[in-house]
């Protein structure tokens, strides 16, 4: 097994995936024909999205939600996006979903939203083998009274299918506890809480998730790596990292998998996940990281299936659920 096409057969489970950051650059292209909209200078000649840094990022992450107007702009996504992740091997994926593009945050558009999600998710369930739940995130640079209105369309739709709140956008903007209210809001209504740090800012930045938003998993959270005590916290709370080594590498957090600290976190004990984050931006699939993480440590099927093992503990669905993924990781169906 050496090669992203054979890593594909593998069933996997990804925990963080960010729903517009998963679109095809020419699905979004083709609904830019569509409604005569011009995206400027988001696409490189190869027609991959074009970008300089992270901050910059954002900007064109945004600038291609500029075409996803309606619900039934968000089906087609759903049904391109599953079938992207269903051709790596994922049969399990968790995805941010954000009420700010869906709607502006107004509680009965998000509805509408929501429902032509999940109606495209079940057809892709029942006809690709994937499931998919949603974790509603709000985004940290838009500020804490926005992400109160996500919060509250996230605990009027929380149930067995939106399953989480989180938090991403610009680490450095704010700080955590700006946004307690609203990871405070959620946990009453029933979510489960993860949040991105630990990417952009240090070790601090992952204490104060912890601390102050009351997470049971981390997004990324890997420069938890610059501070021992704080790795070893981590190991002993059993807190999730939702790892995303390519994200790290094409934004330029680490120079190559190599040099990623999965493999020193996973070796002190800390509960390590696998997922993209936004792959058609980062050149990645699910079945590229786990060849990057085959050739840079060695990984073989019996690590795969322990991080595949992790993440089947660490998904926020209900019990049904786990053990119906369960049953197709042992049967490999
Ligand atoms: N939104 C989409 N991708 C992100 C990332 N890697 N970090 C923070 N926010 C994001
Ligand atoms: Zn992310």
């Amino acid at each position: 097994m050496t090669e992203a096409a054979d890593f594909a057969a593998f069933p996997k489970l990804e925990l963080h995936l960010h729903h517009e950051g998963a679109a095809p650059p020419e699905f979004i292209r083709r609904l830019a024909g569509e409604k005569k909209v011009d995206l400027g200078g988001i696409f490189d000649e190869q027609g991959h999205y074009a970008y300089e840094d992270f901050w910059h990022f954002l900007k064109v992450y945004e600038a291609a939600t500029e075409v996803l107007k309606t619900p039934e702009d968000y089906a087609r996504l759903t049904t391109a996006v599953l079938e992207e992740s269903a051709a790596s091997g994922v049969i399990y994926t968790e995805t941010f979903l954000s009420p700010d593009f869906c709607g502006g945050r107004d509680l009965g558009a998000w509805k509408e939203y929501l429902h032509a999600i999940r109606e495209a998710a079940d057809r892709a369930e029942r006809d690709l083998g994937i499931t998919m739940r949603g974790i509603i995130t709000c985004i940290r640079h838009f500020g804490p009274d926005k992400a109160r209105e996500t919060a509250r369309c996230a605990a009027e739709t929380a149930g067995d299918w939106i399953t989480g709140f989180g938090i991403a956008g610009d680490e450095k903007a704010g700080k955590p506890k700006d946004f307690a209210w609203s990871f405070d809001m959620c946990r009453e209504a029933g979510l489960q809480l993860t949040a991105h740090a630990g990417e952009w800012g240090g070790p601090q930045s992952i204490k104060d998730a912890l601390d102050d938003l009351k997470v049971s998993r981390i997004g990324h959270g890997v420069r938890a790596i610059e501070d021992l005590e704080l790795v070893d916290r981590l190991a002993e709370e059993g807190i999730i990292l939702e790892v995303c080594p390519g994200s790290n590498v094409a934004l330029g957090i680490y120079p190559n998998t190599r040099c990623h600290p999965i493999e020193m976190l996973r070796e002190r004990g800390v509960k390590v996940t696998v997922s993209t984050d936004d792959p058609p931006f980062f050149h990645s699939t699910m079945a590229k990281e786990y060849e990057a993480l085959h050739n840079a440590f060695g990984w073989d099927e019996e690590v795969f299936g322990q991080i595949t093992q992790t993440a089947l503990e660490a998904a926020f669905c209900d019990a049904a659920t786990k053990e119906k993924l369960a049953k197709r990781l042992e049967t490999r169906a």
